[in-house]
């Protein structure tokens, strides 16, 4: 008898929702737990949304997406204190780490001294890239606080900033960098004086 002439199903057909889910399948969702800027964000992620899409949609708009490619670095964040493209990283990468963005610079209402001089030295014009720079030049300062003018400017050229332009950037980045060495002179002058 041909197996089509059987009542009985043939043996390899078994109901769709009795199939075992297959080992190895990759799960479209995870959740996820991470620190931005102090605080915690956690909630159920698609596993392929990259940092910078699960950021803004957990409202840090700062966060900004230009060529979601690498290129550009308007996405630049801080994950455990190194400057990373967030449009390259996903977001269950980000899972039980530390994320900093440009909302946490500031604190309560006053300005980074980074973030001031942004400012003072017309650094922006549309401020679309700005985030972005702001995030490298607190990691560049933080891990090079003697950085040379031209440490900056090559710095600096790993993002595209297409308005306005790196001069005010890298006079941004030099001042603050002059204003803190002003500062650390100061304490150790004074600390001099006392010991004296
Ligand atoms: S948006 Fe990430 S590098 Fe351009
Ligand atoms: S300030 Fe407009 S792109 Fe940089």
């Amino acid at each position: 008898m041909n197996a089509r002439d059987s009542a009985d199903p043939p043996t390899s057909v078994v109901a769709a929702d009795t199939v075992a889910e297959p080992v190895g399948v990759v799960q479209a969702e995870r959740d996820i737990s991470l620190e931005v800027n102090g605080k915690s964000v956690s909630g159920e992620v698609e596993v392929r949304t990259s940092l910078a899409d699960y950021l803004r949609g957990a409202g840090y708009f700062g966060v900004r997406v230009g060529c979601e490619q690498g290129v550009c670095g308007a996405c630049t964040v801080l994950l455990d204190g190194r400057p990373v493209r967030s449009c390259l990283v996903l977001a269950v990468q980000a899972d039980r780490r530390a994320v900093r963005t440009v909302e946490g610079l500031a604190s309560d209402a006053s300005q980074s001294d980074l973030q001031l001089a942004f400012s003072q030295e017309r650094a922006l014009q549309c401020g679309f890239c700005t985030p972005g720079f702001l995030m490298l030049s607190v990691a560049l300062l933080r891990d090079h606080p003697s950085a040379t003018d031209d440490d900056v400017l090559e710095a600096v050229s790993s993002d595209i900033c297409r308005c306005t332009g790196y001069h005010g950037i890298v006079r941004a980045i030099c001042r603050v960098r002059d204003e803190r060495a002003a500062v650390d002179e100061g304490s150790s002058a004074r600390g001099g004086e006392q010991r004296a």
